[in-house]
């Protein structure tokens, strides 16, 4: 396909139309995990802009209606239309997915090893996305002002506030004063409709362009040149037409397969959680934040001693120390993996015992974390607790390191 001539003369997009649209994707249904976290962010957009024509971002009491909080009463006002309902539904559901994706997308980054050199910027404005996403989900949480949602943010204003030395200014900065206060709905809704997006946006359009500029990975064809003598990199399929196609397809089955979801499935039922109330009820975060939770149950709830003046409790452990040593070794991961650069082909996974063994025992431990959350439901005590989130990732890592090694034989290279 070429640009019409009357058009290139003007735009000179020919140029354009030959550097950029001829441009190879290789195709893996794993490298479409990205993509599926693209989507979600515009379909959430979508949706999220319908939803703010009915939502109100005030905690103010409505007289004449129970004296429940507008936030709360214009929920219940979207959820009484059948489209509003739809909206909220599909709004929910794609969150979720969308956090998903990304925790996939950088499981298949990791264990493919494709954060070595030169794509180490783009592993850490992906962790940049990451938690603009969480941040995204967790302001979003509140927005109902339901006494569920209420419940949940209050463990996060729980959780900024014993942040030793600066936990109350902290607190009082991010949640606008106490929490819960007619201040919150407000700045919440702001997190959720201007800041988190903008950086999301801005954060991808970075992450695209590094994408673009240094080119793919691609999965090692067999009998392929090594790296070094292939001179060029090209193998997949073009972006226009053949991509642009694929991605079609992926955008309209993911749709579809949301607006099912939506319209089985209900999400946070508001009104059967009722108005915030004095006393709140025991609530869990949603299934991506139930490791911190259960890290949390982990550590002694009287844990607390002074250093320097400030209290350090349990949750500067749970809630503070073990997310803040793991998010730091993962900020850290292709500085800490001395193997070669990877300028074309991915690696497979289990071509590096070490790192198929840290990884698989890493997401144990988030299991293991999360199963902690559930420990009381279960009938588990903290001790049991504390054995299966040591001894499980030690297991399930050495177990792996064994299947990888014996499928590398004894000199590293494939089994003959
Ligand atoms: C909103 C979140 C994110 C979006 C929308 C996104 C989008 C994408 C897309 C579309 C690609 C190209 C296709 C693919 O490889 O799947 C890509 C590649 C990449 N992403 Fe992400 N990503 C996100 C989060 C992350 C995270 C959390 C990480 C890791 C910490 C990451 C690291 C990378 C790297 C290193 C590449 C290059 C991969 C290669 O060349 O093989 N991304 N991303």
């Amino acid at each position: 396909m070429t640009v019409p001539r009357w058009l290139d003369e003007r735009l000179a997009l020919e140029r354009f139309r030959a550097k950029y649209l001829g441009k190879p994707f290789p195709v893996h249904s794993t490298f479409f995990l990205g993509e599926i976290a693209l989507f979600c962010f515009v379909i959430l957009v979508a949706t999220g802009l319908y939803l703010a024509l009915f939502y109100e971002p005030s905690a103010q009491l409505l007289q004449g209606h129970g004296a429940v909080p507008a936030a709360y009463a214009s929920t219940l006002l979207i959820d009484s239309h059948p489209f509003g309902a739809l909206m909220r539904r599909i709004h929910h559901w794609t969150a979720h997915l969308m956090i998903a994706a990304v925790v996939l997308h950088l499981l298949r980054i990791y264990f493919t090893a494709s954060y070595r050199k030169p794509r180490e910027v783009n592993w850490l404005l992906g962790l940049g996305l990451l938690g603009a996403t969480l941040a995204a989900s967790f302001a979003g949480y509140l927005l109902p002002f339901d006494q569920f949602s209420v419940t949940a943010t209050a463990i996060g204003y729980g959780i900024a506030r014993s942040v030793p030395w600066v936990g109350s200014t902290l607190a009082d900065l991010v949640f606008a004063g106490q929490f819960p206060s007619s201040a919150t709905v407000p700045r919440f809704f702001a997190y959720h409709v201007v800041w988190a997006p903008l950086a999301l946006a801005g954060l991808i359009a970075g992450h695209l362009v590094i994408v673009l500029k240094q080119k793919h990975t691609e999965m090692r064809r067999a009998g392929a040149q090594p790296e070094a003598a292939e001179g060029a990199y090209i193998h997949g399929i073009p972006l226009w037409p053949e991509q642009v196609a694929l991605m079609g397809v992926l955008f309209l089955v993911m749709l579809g397969v949301l607006a099912a979801l939506a319209a089985f499935l209900p999400v946070h039922p508001s009104a059967f959680y009722g108005p915030p109330q004095p006393v709140t009820p025991e609530v869990k975060p949603d299934w991506y934040l139930l490791w911190v939770y259960g890290a949390l149950r982990l550590i002694p709830g009287g844990l607390s001693f002074k250093l320097f003046g400030a209290t350090i409790g349990s949750e500067v452990f749970g809630a503070m120390l073990v997310p803040g040593i793991l998010s730091l070794v993962i900020v850290l991961v292709p500085w800490l993996d001395r193997g070669p650069s990877s300028l074309f082909y991915t690696e497979p996974p289990m071509a590096s015992p070490l790192r198929l063994a840290l990884g698989l025992a890493t997401i144990t431990l988030f299991l293991a974390l999360s199963l902690a959350g559930f420990g009381a439901e279960l009938g588990l005590s903290v001790p049991v607790l504390w054995v299966i989130t040591v001894v499980a990732p030690v297991a399930v890592g050495w177990a792996a390191h064994a299947l990888a090694r014996g499928r590398l034989g004894p000199l590293g290279g494939a089994p003959g």
